[in-house]
């Protein structure tokens, strides 16, 4: 399993699907480069039935060194998407770096692709370059194996109807927003092709709960009553920030509540940075965000685009920032933070947990 976002998310939501199918064998948190991913094999019972692994990249060539070790039956790239452009001419050079996964499939083997994306024809030429008999495909597209047919975005869990290698299943998803209903058709054409029960498969995706960092959201307690914490501070690209605040637009604030999002920088997208953080404000204005915080140099552009209503507080660094959200909240607001790593989002997460803690977490259903 390889791709620009959603690995991990795929990863986690196909263990639990596994998992009840037989025994199961899976990548750690985001182990997915030349440590994790011999580490994840050496760790591998011989006895399992199924084993998923996470292959990253920053550079060319390094799925082609992973996927050789794994030799996988089954492939899924997840989407192609800018993000480390720093390392990288274009779009086009990541969609040839992540085909690098097609030379490491078991000769009879199958690879699944995202139709919908942009990057799709060429996905598809490397497969059939690299001899990979059996391509399938998922998303909305009309043309797409693996087919999204109608999805119902709620706050917390989605209801999807889909039809899956020609079969019709409709699904509760714990996970919400589109981004993952869209993931979930590829853990649906994995199950399939690795023989598993789909009814079965779609029946476990009702009790997934998001991986950490990830969207879990949380209650937390405020002067007054409750406020709503979606900690999404385990990473961000355009692409993930995009999803992340449409799932905020989709959430219902109480009362005199607000959708704030507390964003920090997201990292090595190159010369763009700048463009990409201000082209945010679509995304913000669209889901009718009404609070922004902005932390880091690259959200300053962000910042500066923000109309003042909107204008939540600003600092140089996640530790700086954290006063001010934490003076912000209020009972019935609904709280998204996120960010790369790098930029520590994560603190701002506790220092909340830790100011309000609320009862148990919202979705503590993982399986
Ligand atoms: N298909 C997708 N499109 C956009 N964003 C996604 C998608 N899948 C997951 N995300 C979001 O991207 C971020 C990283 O997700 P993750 O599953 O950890 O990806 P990866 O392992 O590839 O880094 C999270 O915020 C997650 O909600
Ligand atoms: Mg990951």
């Amino acid at each position: 399993m390889t791709g620009s976002v959603g690995k991990t998310s795929t990863k986690e939501m196909l263990r639990g699907v596994l998992t009840a199918q037989g025994e199961t064998h899976a990548s750690i948190a985001s182990f997915n480069n030349h440590w994790g991913v011999p580490l994840t094999l050496a760790r591998c019972p011989a006895t399992v039935a199924y084993a998923v692994f996470e292959i990253g990249m920053n550079h060319a060539g390094e799925i082609a060194t992973l996927v050789r070790m794994v030799r996988p039956h089954l492939a899924v790239i997840t989407t192609v998407e800018p993000v480390h452009l720093e390392f990288f001419s274009g779009i086009q050079a990541i969609a040839d770096a992540k085909a690098e996964i097609f030379q490491g499939v078991e000769p009879g083997g199958a690879v699944v692709l995202n139709r919908d994306n942009a990057q799709f024809a060429r996905l598809q030429k490397h497969a059939k370059a690299a001899g990979i008999p059996r391509i399938i495909s998922f998303g909305e597209h009309a043309k797409a194996d693996a087919r999204l047919r109608d999805v119902a975005l709620h706050p917390a869990c989605s209801a999807v109807h889909a039809t899956i290698l020609k079969q019709d299943v409709t699904y509760k998803l714990a996970i919400p927003g589109r981004h993952m209903a869209m993931n979930s058709l590829a853990v649906l054409a994995l199950a399939q092709l690795a023989g598993c029960d789909l009814a079965v498969a779609a029946l476990t995706l009702s009790r997934v709960a998001p991986a950490a960092g990830r969207g879990q959201r949380r209650p937390l307690d405020v002067s007054g009553g409750e406020a709503t914490l979606i900690d999404e501070s385990y990473n961000a690209n355009p692409a993930s920030m995009a999803a992340a605040l449409a799932v905020l637009g989709r959430s219902s604030v109480e009362g005199k509540g607000r959708r704030i999002a507390v964003l920090g920088d997201m990292l090595e997208l190159g010369p763009d940075g700048g463009k990409l953080h201000r082209g945010l404000i679509d995304a913000v204005n669209d889901n009718d965000v009404d609070l922004v915080f902005c932390c880091g140099p690259l959200m300053r552009h962000l910042w500066d685009a923000l109309s003042s209503g909107k204008r939540g507080g600003y600092a140089n660094d996640a530790a700086s920032l954290e006063s001010q959200v934490v003076g912000a909240i209020r009972a019935g607001d609904v709280i998204m933070v996120k960010g790369s790593l790098g930029s520590k989002m994560k603190t701002i997460v506790a220092t909340l947990e830790k100011r309000f803690p609320g009862s148990a977490a919202l979705d503590d259903a993982a399986v």
